[in-house]
């Protein structure tokens, strides 16, 4: 199984003041109902560990960088994100993970659902069981 994912290229407005990036709907692939961000993550530590039933996500790196790994079960990706004009779409059922965060990274998060635990597994032999692969 291919793994699938996106990466969204932010609209920005360039500027000597400053740069101006866009999240408007039609950039992005899904009606997004809900924003959520990381920061302040401890040097070493890591996030994520789940995959989501129905959930669309889109994360963007506004500030830093940091590494997602993508897992669907069969394959393993990792994608360093370190642009905050360029999001990584993950689409549902896909596992990722989030490593190597910088200092003052952040981690913005557009999600299609608002919060459920129910679409969450966060239980790796769950998953493999769930998607049929090991
Ligand atoms: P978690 O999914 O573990 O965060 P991450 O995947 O970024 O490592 O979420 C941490 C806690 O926050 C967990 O108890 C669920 C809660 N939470 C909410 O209440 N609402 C939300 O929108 C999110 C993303 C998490």
């Amino acid at each position: 199984m291919t793994m699938e994912f996106t990466w969204i290229d932010i609209p920005t407005v360039n500027d000597p003041r400053g740069n101006l990036a866009i999240l408007e709907k039609g950039v992005i692939p899904f009606d997004f109902k809900r924003v959520f961000y990381l920061f302040d993550v401890p040097s070493g530590s890591s996030r994520g560990g789940h995959a989501l039933k129905t959930t669309n996500q889109l994360l963007i790196p506004i500030s830093g960088s940091f590494d997602v790994v993508l897992k669907n079960g069969s394959d393993t990706q990792t994608m360093a994100l370190n642009s905050p004009t360029k999001g990584l779409l993950i689409p549902t059922m896909t596992w990722r993970e989030m490593h190597h965060f910088s200092a003052g990274a952040v981690c913005l998060v557009l999600a299609s659902k608002t919060y459920q635990e129910e679409d969450y597994i966060r239980d790796w032999n769950t998953f493999t069981a769930v998607t049929g692969q090991r």
